[in-house]
């Protein structure tokens, strides 16, 4: 998600019927907005700063970094060309975190290969905590929200909309990512941005709250 060189022209409909707004003082949350915290877990939740370490959870996580490339991920990892950032660092947050991160690889963006990925987690890996990270913005190849979706029973729409809402205040592109999250089976499936960054600083906005989901999808708790 570089920056543009090119400036694309722009259209402003309806500019001369509805005059603009006269500027006003930017609005601002009701609510304290929670810290992000890039490399620590703690987070502020409630009111309260809960360090994510006391309520660890044994829960089995798979993660999946996905490639935006034409070319096989195996011939561009062993050309030396390709080196993920984004999952191992989502994998050490998650295990400060308390998870057990049981397997992880790296799947070319092909929409069908990133859903037969996600079933075998689910299905075959028994996996309770599935995290993708890349293929969320708007260029072709992204396509892991359709992927993510295709496999989905129940999605989680307040998940994707925490990240954008605590994202946003670290920068305004993070309105570019179409990140989803849901359920299948007993499974919480959660897409993230590919950076290191914006992998780090998502997941930060939502760890807090994805051990509660955990449980409550295992069937306790509500
Ligand atoms: N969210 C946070 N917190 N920080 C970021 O730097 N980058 C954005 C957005 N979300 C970003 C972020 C950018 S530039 C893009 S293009 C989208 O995530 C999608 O990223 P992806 O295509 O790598 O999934």
């Amino acid at each position: 998600c570089g920056a543009n060189e090119a400036a694309p022209a722009a259209v402003i409909v309806n500019e001369t019927a509805s005059p603009a707004p006269t500027p006003t003082a930017t609005p601002r949350p009701t609510a304290t907005p929670a810290p992000v915290e890039l490399y620590g877990v703690t987070v502020r939740w409630d009111d309260e700063e809960i360090d994510l370490r006391e309520e660890a959870v044994a829960a089995r996580v798979c993660g999946l970094a996905v490639d935006r490339a034409e070319q096989a991920v195996s011939d561009r990892a062993s050309a030396g060309v390709y080196e993920d950032k984004s999952g191992p660092a989502v994998a050490a947050m998650l295990k400060e975190a308390g998870y057990e991160v049981v397997y992880t690889s790296i799947v070319p963006d092909e929409q069908e290969k990133i859903s037969e990925e996600l079933i075998s987690c689910v299905d075959e890996k028994h996996c309770d905590l599935v995290i993708t990270s890349g293929g969320t913005g708007l260029s072709p190849r992204d396509v892991t929200p359709e992927a993510t979706r295709a496999v989905l029973e129940r999605e989680i729409p307040a998940i994707p909309q925490a990240m954008i809402y605590y994202s946003l205040q670290i920068t305004p592109r993070a309105m570019l990512s179409r990140a989803v999250a849901g359920t299948r089976r007993n499974s919480l499936i959660l897409n993230l941005p590919g950076s290191e960054k914006a992998a780090r600083e998502n997941l930060s906005a939502v760890l807090g709250a994805l051990d509660h989901a955990l449980k409550m999808i295992a069937g306790g708790g509500h």
